[in-house]
């Protein structure tokens, strides 16, 4: 079996990834330093597949860690880096951590790869390099453009980094996968997002409020140009995003990739966020309690995916609607509370 390494592979996507990883007949390795994630994710990833998935705690910057790591690990075929602070409002107060952990991890892990000549890495990116996007969909040809947050230029930087590394004539084979709106959870809900404190994103305010955890969810204004006035964005469900991971990975060790390529992971239809409350209503039978509020600052007013290229050229697309993964998150928002009774 292909030996994978899976950095941040105890997290949200990673450990997704490493359930579908090992269901396509590969063999993932996990690296991960839990700065923000716990150890139930590797006990869910257990329960999930029947048997453990080896995890080494390493930090991604600590370069002599990696070193001991490919000495001990050997015959790793190709990488899948998550390993990334992405609290976007958390990266405004503190750009230093953020820049020294997002872009210094995949410096440190692409000089200890070359030593070891493991030369294929699939990069977790951001729609969020698109910043306010000029138009929609947004194509991977749209024009990257100045991040609205250190996070975002995180992610900018580290694709310009790929960009570089692919240019210098490096044996490097790396593929970018922009994420839009992850949300959702594993259908047997034994691993789901971990949000640690009062979740910024919105499905976990949804689920949280429904659970009667948070008082009310309030919708960062109405007054944007959408149909109803919200925000719009691309849900795309977890489970389908892992699936891209797979489908990446193995197009890095079939040959067929290009030196550096980039690929939109979305469903390729937007939803407001009035929408997605209206799906999760539908999906859980639930009723939210919900008021609209003021806007937030650096929102995108609209952004979703034209996912023509990855449907193509990586033969990816989703397959879970808004609803499944509305009750997906449900699910394991339920199964949280059990398991903390
Ligand atoms: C979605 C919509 C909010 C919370 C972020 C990162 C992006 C990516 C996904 C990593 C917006 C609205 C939210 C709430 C609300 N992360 N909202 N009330 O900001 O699109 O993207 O997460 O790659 O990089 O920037 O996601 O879930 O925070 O917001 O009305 O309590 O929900 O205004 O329109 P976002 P989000």
């Amino acid at each position: 079996m292909k030996k994978i390494l899976v950095t941040g592979g105890a997290g949200y996507i990673g450990s997704h990834t490493v359930v579908e990883l090992v269901q396509a007949g590969y063999e993932p390795v996990i690296i991960d330093n839990f700065s923000n994630t716990e150890e139930r994710s590797l006990q869910g990833i257990a329960a999930i597949l029947g048997r453990e998935v080896t995890c080494h705690r390493i930090d991604c910057t600590d370069t002599a860690a990696l070193r001991r790591f490919f000495e001990q690990e050997t015959g790793i075929a190709g990488v899948i880096h998550f390993a990334a602070y992405k609290a976007v409002g958390e990266s405004v107060e503190e750009p230093l951590k953020y820049y020294h952990n997002n872009v210094g991890s995949l410096v440190a892990l692409l000089q200890v790869m070359q030593e070891f000549n493991v030369n294929k890495l699939v990069f977790s990116s951001s729609c969020t390099v698109y910043g306010i996007p000029a138009e929609l969909p947004v194509t991977e040809q749209t024009p990257v453009q100045k991040a609205n947050s250190p996070y975002g230029n995180t992610k900018k930087i580290c694709e310009e980094i790929l960009s570089d590394l692919a240019t210098s004539g490096s044996d490097m084979y790396t593929t970018a996968l922009r994420y839009f709106n992850p949300i959702g959870a594993h259908p047997s809900a034994e691993i789901g997002e971990l949000p640690l404190g009062v979740p910024n994103n919105l499905v976990p305010f949804i689920t949280q409020t429904a659970a009667g955890i948070r008082e009310q969810l309030t919708i960062f204004g109405n007054d944007y140009d959408t149909p109803d006035g919200t925000c719009i964005r691309d849900y795309v469900h977890v489970v389908d995003l892992a699936k891209a991971h797979v489908v990446a990975i193995e197009r890095l060790l079939s040959g067929k990739a290009e030196n550096i390529e980039f690929f939109n992971v979305g469903t390729g239809t937007g939803n407001t966020v009035l929408e997605a409350v209206q799906a999760f209503e539908r999906a859980t039978g639930e009723k939210l309690n919900y008021k609209i509020g003021p806007r937030r600052s650096g929102d995108v007013p609209k952004i979703y995916a034209d996912v023509t290229k990855a449907t193509e050229e990586l033969g990816f697309k989703t397959t879970s609607t808004l609803e499944e993964a509305m009750k997906s998150a449900w699910d394991w928002q339920m199964h949280l509370q059990k398991t903390e009774e």
